[in-house]
């Protein structure tokens, strides 16, 4: 028999002992294999974890460690998971890039991934392996204030939206298709998805209202999202795409959304009617449900940038007590034209940076101009920053710039400017280019200022959007333009309170410019967040302070010529 005296202590230190080392590690194991799933109630085959898609959500407090063992039971090809949103401050190896921060997981094999998540904020996982993002590898991660801790906005409860497109096309046919003479395209998606679900060619609304029999939705895998909401309350929405392809706008019907955070980072709060989110984004925004409560409401998701043939997708914001299957009053808000640039940028622009939020430094040390075009290698159509495209070595960077190995790859510097006469209002007038593994290698703990400059592609009129994301860092966003960036519009920089983020848009014709610290030991992918576009060589890496990595752990060296130094005991 326990005697009392001993457990009062004991009760004690569970209560008080959680309180007062209240960060702690979250274990999950995962196992990444092909699933049969209908996300859009046709079947297919999708990549999923633990049997399901999308993969689970990660809930943690900022200032946690997560753990995940991940089992790669895909039977022939590898796999790693990006953490996307999370700086890997001091894990650059966790980082989940195949063949820049680590080896790609063989078949059968487990990495664990361990991590810390510093910053509360809205973020989501995903492959970086090919192109096993758009085959469904992905999933939402949450990181709530730490104990104590508050937000600095009030809201009742928060509900995540992901935002993906599918496609019925498999990801091998797709990857064949961009890399082939003659090019074949992937063409537009099937269907968007709202947290891993979407109706294939059925209009929900017109199912709703109409009875429609085409919509066969006989597996829940494919049933409609439904957000059910309580009257008069105020709801955080945690809106993220990982979409492949589509730019996105987000509308709920006779509801404003009030943003309020973006890449894990708090905005000055602004109402909207609608918003747009691009591949790699988050957003949190609040909606109060103020509206007549015996209705129901919808919320729409449409494509921006490109001629829609992907009908929208539907949610349903259920207003308690009434039933989901209950039809809103109102029709399904419209999303705006898909080429109303001049909506889309003022959108973008009202994104600033909440009161207290860090400011960037006054000066940058350097300057770093990436030109993105469109381009022909050997007759194979590209894209190129400063006229490489991207293609990725045999060794991940980290290993072979920590252990300098020679060879690992194209040790030349890329160029850190672009021709001042190119003109990018037009075809490139020579659209040959080269592939390279180049790397910007940046000195340590200096301010570098990126400008993307967005360009025509090889179509005559044709510029599109590219949603940009680094790995490693937060930046400051501080400006776009129209045409071509000149060092006048330097002046015009917002140093006051431009917006943190790790995605940023560069609009057609246009250009961006950022500011970030190099103040991360690690080689980190910066790259066009558009899945074909980055295989078709949309990107750069980057590298910082290499040499004061900590110790990689060997299973992330596995591979090329880091595994032949492994063999050899080396580190
Ligand atoms: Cu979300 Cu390098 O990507
Ligand atoms: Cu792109």
């Amino acid at each position: 028999m326990r005697s009392p005296l001993l457990s009062i202590p004991f009760i004690f230190l569970l209560l008080f002992v959680p309180l007062s080392f209240a960060s702690k590690a979250r274990h999950f194991k995962w196992e990444v294999g092909y699933v049969f799933w209908s996300p859009d109630c046709l079947e297919n085959v999708m990549i999923g974890i633990n049997g399901k898609f999308p993969g689970p959500t990660i809930r943690a407090k900022a200032g946690d460690t997560i753990v995940i063992e991940l089992k790669n039971s895909l039977p022939t090809e590898g796999v790693v998971i990006h953490w996307h949103g999370i700086r890997q401050i001091g894990t650059p190896w966790a980082d989940g890039t195949a063949s820049i921060s680590q080896c790609a997981i063989n078949p059968e094999e487990t990495f664990t991934y361990r991590f810390k998540v510093d910053k509360a904020g809205t973020y989501f996982y995903h492959g970086h392996y090919g192109m096993q993002r758009a085959a469904g590898l992905y999933g939402s991660l949450i990181v709530d204030v730490a104990d104590g801790e508050q937000e600095p906005f009030h809201y009742d409860s928060d509900l995540t939206l992901l935002l993906s497109d599918w496609y019925h096309k498999n990801i091998y046919a797709q990857m064949v298709g961009l890399s082939s003479k003659p090019f074949r395209w992937i063409g537009e998606p099937q269907t968007l998805l709202i947290n891993g679900r979407g109706q294939y060619d059925c209009s929900l609304a017109a199912h709703v209202i109409h009875g429609s029999t085409t919509c066969k939705t006989n597996t829940s895998q494919c049933a409609p999202t439904v957000l059910r909401l309580h009257p008069n309350k105020t709801y955080r929405l945690r809106i993220a795409s990982t979409t492949s392809l589509s730019s996105l706008n987000l509308a709920i019907g006779k509801h404003k959304m009030m943003v309020v955070e973006a890449d894990g980072n708090y905005v000055e709060p602004f109402l909207v009617d609608d918003m747009d989110i691009y591949s790699g984004e988050s957003y949190s925004v609040l909606v109060t449900t103020d509206q007549d409560p015996s209705s129901n409401y919808w919320l729409t998701v449409g494509v921006r940038g490109r001629l829609p043939k992907t009908p929208p997708a539907l949610a349903i914001i259920n207003y308690l007590p009434n039933s989901p299957s209950k039809l809103p009053k109102i029709a399904p808000p419209i999303t705006p034209t898909w080429n109303d640039y001049a909506h889309s940028k003022s959108f973008t622009y009202k994104i600033l940076a909440r009161q207290g939020t860090l400011r960037p430094p006054v000066n940058s040390d350097r300057q770093i101009a990436l030109l993105n075009t469109q381009n022909k290698i050997d007759g194979y159509i590209k894209w190129s920053i400063n006229n490489i495209s991207l293609a990725l070595p045999a060794t991940p960077y980290l290993g072979s710039m920590k252990y300098r190995l020679k060879n690992a790859f194209d040790a030349k510097k890329p160029p850190e400017q672009f021709a001042a006469n190119y003109d990018v209002m037009r075809p490139p007038i020579n659209p040959n280019s080269t592939q390279g593994s180049n790397a910007y290698i940046l000195d340590f703990n200096r301010t570098y200022d990126v400008i993307l400059q967005n360009a025509n592609a090889l179509a005559d009129n044709v510029s599109e959007i590219h949603p940009w994301h680094l790995h490693g860092h937060d930046f400051w966003v501080l400006g776009y333009g129209d045409g071509r960036f000149t060092n006048k519009d330097v002046s015009k920089f917002n140093l006051k309170n431009p917006p943190l983020r790790n995605t940023v848009v560069i609009f057609p014709y246009g250009w961006t410019a950022i500011r970030f610290v190099a103040d991360n030991p690690g080689a980190w992918a910066f790259h066009c967040h558009i899945e074909p576009h980055l295989h078709m060589g949309m990107g750069v890496i980057l590298a910082e302070g290499v040499e004061l990595v900590g110790k990689i752990p060997n299973e992330a060296l596995a591979c090329g010529m880091t595994s032949k130094m492994l063999m050899n005991n080396h580190p």
